[in-house]
C-alpha cells in the first residue's frame, strides 16, 4: 500500500480541469492506497482573499471533495491551516531553499509577472507545498501538468534535507493523468484552464448550471476545418475538446473521433456538453446535500486529527534532526 498526498486550493470555484487533471485520480487511487487530501488554504492566502468568501469557498471545495467522491472512511480529508505541522515543516523547508530556485519556478513568474506588490508568501510558496508532501512520507502525488515543477522542487529539497541532516524523507513521484493533465481554456486553447480566468467563459465551473455549460461548449474556439479530429498543433480547440468528452466518458480519443466523422462541430459540441453534464449531475446533487450539513464538519474536524497525528510525528523527527529545540536532560 503506498501513501498518497494531494492538494488544492479554495482560490475560487473549482473547474473541470481541476477534477480531470487531479481530483479523477484522488478517487481511483483512494480504493487501495493511504490517502491525504488537502484543501490547502495557506497557499491561498499568499495571494490577496476576500476573507468571507475564502472560508466559503474552503467548505465548498470540502463539499466538492466528498461529491466527486472522496470516502473518509477511506482517505484522510483535511483542511492544511487546522494542522499546524504544515507551516512549521514549511518554515524549516524555506531556510534550505536558495532564492534563486523559488524565483525560477514558473508559477511564481506568471503570478508575480507585471505586479508592483508581490508577497513574501508567494516565492516561498513551494517550500510549504514540499512540507505538505513530506510530512506524509508520501509515495506519490497525484497533480496536473503544471505541478510538475513544484514537485521537482519537493523532491530535490526532501534530497538536501536527507542528505543535510538525516535521512527521513520519502523521496515522492509524481503521478499525472493519462490524457487530461492539462485542460486548456474554452476560449484560449493555447492557455490552461483556471480558476482564476477573468473570462468566466474560459473555464467551466464544477458547480455551473446546465445552461451554462452548454453555453460555454457552444461558444468555445475551435477551428474552420469541420473535423473532429485530435491534432494538439493545429486544432488545439477541438484536441481539448476531445480531450475533455473522452475523460468525462472513459472513450478512446479514437472511438470518439470515428463517431463524429463526416458531421460538422455543433453535434460533436453538444455531446460534448451532454457527456460534461452526466458526470457533473450526480457530483451537484450530492453536493447539495453536503454543503449546510454538520456531517461535512465532523469529517473535517476527524481528518484534521488523523493528519496531526502522522503529520506530528514527521514533524518531530524533523526538528530533531535539523538541531531544533533543546537537549533534555
Ligand atoms: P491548484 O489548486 O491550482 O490545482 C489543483 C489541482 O488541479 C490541477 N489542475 C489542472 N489539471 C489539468 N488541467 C488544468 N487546467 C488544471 N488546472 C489545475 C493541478 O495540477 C492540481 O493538481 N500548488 C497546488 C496545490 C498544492 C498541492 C500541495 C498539490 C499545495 N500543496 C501538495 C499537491 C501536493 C495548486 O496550486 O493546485
Amino acid at each position: 500500500m503506498k501513501t498518497i498526498f494531494s492538494g488544492i486550493q479554495p482560490s475560487g470555484s473549482l473547474t473541470i480541469g481541476n477534477y480531470l487533471g487531479a481530483m479523477q485520480q484522488f478517487v481511483t487511487l483512494q480504493e487501495d492506497n493511504n490517502c491525504f487530501f488537502c484543501i490547502v488554504d495557506e497557499h491561498a492566502i499568499t495571494v490577496p482573499q476576500d476573507r468571507l468568501k475564502l472560508r466559503e469557498n474552503i467548505r465548498s471545495l470540502a463539499a466538492l471533495y466528498l461529491a466527486c467522491g472522496i470516502d473518509p472512511d477511506k482517505s484522510t480529508l483535511f483542511i492544511q491551516s487546522e494542522v499546524s505541522a504544515h507551516t512549521q515543516l514549511g518554515w524549516m523547508m524555506q531556510s534550505i531553499s536558495y532564492i534563486g530556485e523559488l524565483e525560477r519556478m514558473t508559477q511564481f513568474k506568471d503570478k508575480s509577472h507585471g505586479k508592483d506588490a508581490v508577497s513574501a508568501g508567494l516565492l516561498t510558496y513551494p517550500p510549504l507545498m514540499a512540507a505538505d508532501i513530506l510530512l506524509y512520507k508520501t509515495d506519490i502525488v497525484p497533480v496536473g501538468d503544471d505541478q510538475k515543477q513544484h514537485l521537482e522542487l519537493t523532491r530535490d529539497l526532501a534530497q538536501r534535507f536527507n542528505n543535510r541532516y538525516n535521512d527521513i524523507f520519502t523521496i515522492p513521484e509524481i503521478s499525472l493523468p493519462k490524457f487530461s493533465a492539462r485542460i486548456m481554456s474554452l476560449q484560449d486553447p493555447t492557455k490552461k484552464m483556471s480558476k482564476s480566468d477573468d473570462n468566466l467563459k474560459a473555464s467551466i465551473f464544477m458547480l455551473d448550471s446546465e445552461k451554462q455549460i452548454e453555453k460555454k461548449i457552444k461558444s468555445a474556439v475551435t477551428d474552420s476545418e469541420g473535423v473532429v479530429k485530435y491534432d494538439k498543433e493545429n486544432k488545439p480547440g477541438i484536441s481539448n475538446l476531445l480531450t475533455i468528452y473522452a475523460s468525462c466518458t472513459g472513450e478512446t480519443i479514437e472511438a470518439i473521433e470515428k463517431k463524429y466523422e463526416g458531421k460538422g462541430y455543433g453535434e460533436f459540441k453538444q455531446d460534448t456538453a451532454h457527456a460534461v453534464l452526466s458526470l457533473l449531475k450526480p457530483i451537484h446533487a450530492r453536493y447539495d446535500e453536503l454543503i449546510d450539513s454538520p456531517e461535512l464538519d465532523e469529517i473535517l474536524d476527524k481528518g484534521a486529527e488523523k493528519a496531526s497525528f502522522v503529520a506530528n510525528k514527521m514533524l518531530a523527527k524533523a526538528k530533531k534532526a535539523m538541531g531544533l529545540g533543546r537537549v533534555k536532560k
